[in-house]
């Protein structure tokens, strides 16, 4: 399975902070944004990563993440000459995916909690239809909306919908089966003028081949598209990880457990960073700290 970071748009909503850096490098605390949907796909298992951006936030990427070997991972780039939505940016990495199965991530959201990863990696193993997360919320009208039967069956799907069915958000995490590019590309553009994620799902869910994993309310699901919402990221990540003395989303310390780099490698990683607190965390948990 291949994974696709969605680093488009503009970032109007967080204008004027993001006039001169795209919005996906914002800090969340103390990492960029991108970090925490990257550590959520290789947590998966997801080892070769396409990240697409605007033509101009390319570069912006490219020197924070680099080739992904410092990582044990391989990162390649494409660009959406126009932020036309999420179903554009996967269509994008059409050449990249290679009829491969794919899982999704969108920029800014973070995902968070114990038994995270053996879900993801369940998910990653699909082979026929698409999973997407759902997770309850107080305001699901800022979201794509999944009604659900007693089975936990999905019904309909709506983006943004004024009048919410039930308040199970759709997160911005999607694993596909290789028909995806297909039906993504067969998406068109919607009164906001984007061609939607939503039609995609429910192309899914109108052949009854669409999954939805219920996020209940031990994990925590967040995404950090507002100025409050990046504040309130940045505060919970900053709250576990005080209280803890353990990071989240620390793509180091990830690929260091997953095994995709050794203790030299992240000692190296951790020295080159080590003016930082962030640097000295990478060295403390080589040691065994
Ligand atoms: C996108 C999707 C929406 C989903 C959300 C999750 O919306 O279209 O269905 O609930 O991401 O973050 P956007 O935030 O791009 O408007």
């Amino acid at each position: 399975m291949k994974g696709i970071l969605v680093a488009g748009g503009s970032g109007t909503r967080l204008h004027p902070l993001t006039l001169a850096v795209t919005k996906h490098l914002l800090p969340v605390y103390d990492k960029p944004m991108i970090y925490y949907p990257l550590s959520t796909l290789m947590l998966a298992g997801i080892r070769e990563i396409l990240v697409v951006s605007t033509p101009q936030d390319r570069a912006q990427y490219e020197a924070v993440l680099g080739d992904g070997s410092q990582w044990g991972l391989s990162l390649s780039y494409a660009v959406q000459a126009r932020p036309e939505g999420v179903a554009q940016a996967l269509h994008a990495g059409e050449p990249f995916v290679r009829g491969d199965t794919v899982a999704v991530a969108l920029g800014d959201n973070l995902f968070y909690g114990n038994g995270l990863s053996s879900v993801l990696q369940r998910s990653a193993r699909l082979e026929e239809g698409a999973v997407i997360f759902a997770y309850e919320v107080k305001d699901p009208r800022r979201y794509g909306v999944v009604e659900l039967d007693r089975e936990g069956r999905a019904l309909s799907i709506e983006e943004k919908p004024e009048h919410p069915r039930s308040s199970w958000a759709v997160t911005g995490l999607y694993f596909y089966d290789r028909d995806v590019m297909r039906i993504a590309g067969a998406v068109a553009p919607s009164a906001r003028g984007e061609r939607e994620i939503r039609d995609v799902n429910e192309a899914y869910l109108a052949q009854g081949r669409l999954s939805v994993e219920k996020l209940g309310r031990g994990y925590t699901w967040m995404d950090a598209g507002t100025h409050a919402s990046l504040l309130e990221a940045a505060d919970f990540v900053r709250a576990i990880e005080d209280r803890q003395g353990l990071k989240i989303a620390c793509v180091e310390e990830v690929a260091w457990r997953m095994g995709l780099i050794d203790d030299a490698q992240l000692r190296r990683l951790g020295e080159a960073l080590v003016a930082s607190s962030y640097g000295q965390y990478l060295l403390r948990i080589v040691e065994g700290g």
